[in-house]
């Protein structure tokens, strides 16, 4: 099959990030466990936490950080992709709500993304998709979790790994090659409740270890080989911020050095769909952005996983 790859103009990130911090030492009043074991396996020291905030308005603030770093005009987005696991209710979608937190009163349509913490990659690719087609003039592509609501603090497996936090990202059709996005984006259903969430986080971090290194190196593969570059013309991936052991097994197996792999998960842990976009704007604070090409990459629940490389 001819892959015909989307074309994209990568317009701003912005983030948000709640101020109340849980460090390891105020895990160690809750569960047995202690700062050297939780830095040593997964490289977590701190992560935030909402404390009276919903996910749509920590969305919004992600989405305001995002339209104020470029001054953009607001009237031009007409397409809002939530990725969440941890929206504020069933319906409306948290979509919704931050079409109206943004006061967005033109046609623009909203819906949320449940593809866990590849969620916000498969936001990517729908909104790429969606672009194309020249119905829409701009996306604004949101991962945001107020996972911290959902996790269990009697779980040490569990409870060490999370935390809230909201990234965005505004796109606009493009139509030269020079934009051109590639997206891998898959799932495998997993019957064996090897990650889920009824009511709290419940997970077998073994498993789930060993498919998240196998899912990233094919991803990261994958997307390279459709896109036709090398690694060495990539100038940054941007993977899940999980466990830094997880990336660390990933650098070594693909021989791609850590340096390449931007990290901020000892300050955040685990932010699911927010992980990506969160890390994307930081990537745009600390650098000059002057036609970049990132890898994204991320595996979660379900299994899903997926890849995407976007020229900045
Ligand atoms: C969860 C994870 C950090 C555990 O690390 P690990 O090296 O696999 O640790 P193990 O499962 O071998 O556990 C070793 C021991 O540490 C214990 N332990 C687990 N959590 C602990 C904690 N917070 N503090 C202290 N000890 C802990 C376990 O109970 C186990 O004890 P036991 O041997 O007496 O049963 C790791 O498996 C992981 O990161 N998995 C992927 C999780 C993930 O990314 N999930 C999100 C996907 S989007």
């Amino acid at each position: 099959m001819n892959y015909n790859p989307s074309k994209i103009k990568v317009i701003s990130a912005g983030k948000y990030v709640p101020e109340t911090i849980i460090t390891n030492e105020d895990l160690e009043k809750l569960v047995e466990t202690n700062d050297e074991w939780i830095v040593s396996r997964t490289g977590i020291k701190r992560r935030h936490r909402a404390v009276d905030e919903l996910t749509s308005e920590m969305a919004t603030k992600a989405a305001k950080n995002a339209i104020e770093r470029v001054n953009y005009d607001v009237s031009k987005i007409d397409l809002i992709i939530m990725a969440t696991i941890t929206g504020d209710q069933m319906t409306p979608s948290t979509a919704n709500f931050i079409q109206a937190q943004l006061g967005l009163t033109h046609h623009v349509m909203s819906f949320d993304i449940n593809a866990a913490c590849t969620g916000f990659v498969y936001g990517l690719e729908v909104a790429a998709s969606l672009l194309q087609t020249g119905r829409f003039r701009a996306a604004l592509v949101i991962g945001g979790e107020t996972l911290t609501k959902i996790v269990d603090y009697t779980d040490r497996n569990t409870c060490v790994l999370f935390g809230d936090a909201a990234g965005a990202m505004i796109l606009e059709p493009a139509f030269h090659e020079h934009h051109n996005a590639y997206f891998f984006n898959a799932a495998r259903g997993d019957t064996n409740s090897t990650l889920t969430v009824v009511n709290k986080i419940k997970m077998d971090g073994k498993k789930v270890y060993q498919f998240a290194v196998d899912a990233m190196e094919q991803a990261i593969h994958k997307v390279l080989d459709d896109a036709k570059l090398d690694i060495s013309e990539i100038d940054m991936i941007i993977p899940h911020q999980a466990n830094e052991r997880i990336i660390q097994s990933v650098s070594k197996s693909t021989g791609i050095p850590m340096e390449k792999f931007m990290l901020n998960l000892a300050e955040y842990g685990n932010t699911s769909a927010a992980s990506i976009p969160l890390t994307i704007a930081e990537y745009f604070d600390q650098n000059e952005i002057k036609g970049q090409k990132i890898l994204l990459v991320g595996f979660g629940g379900g299994f899903t996983w997926g890849s995407a490389i976007l020229q900045l």
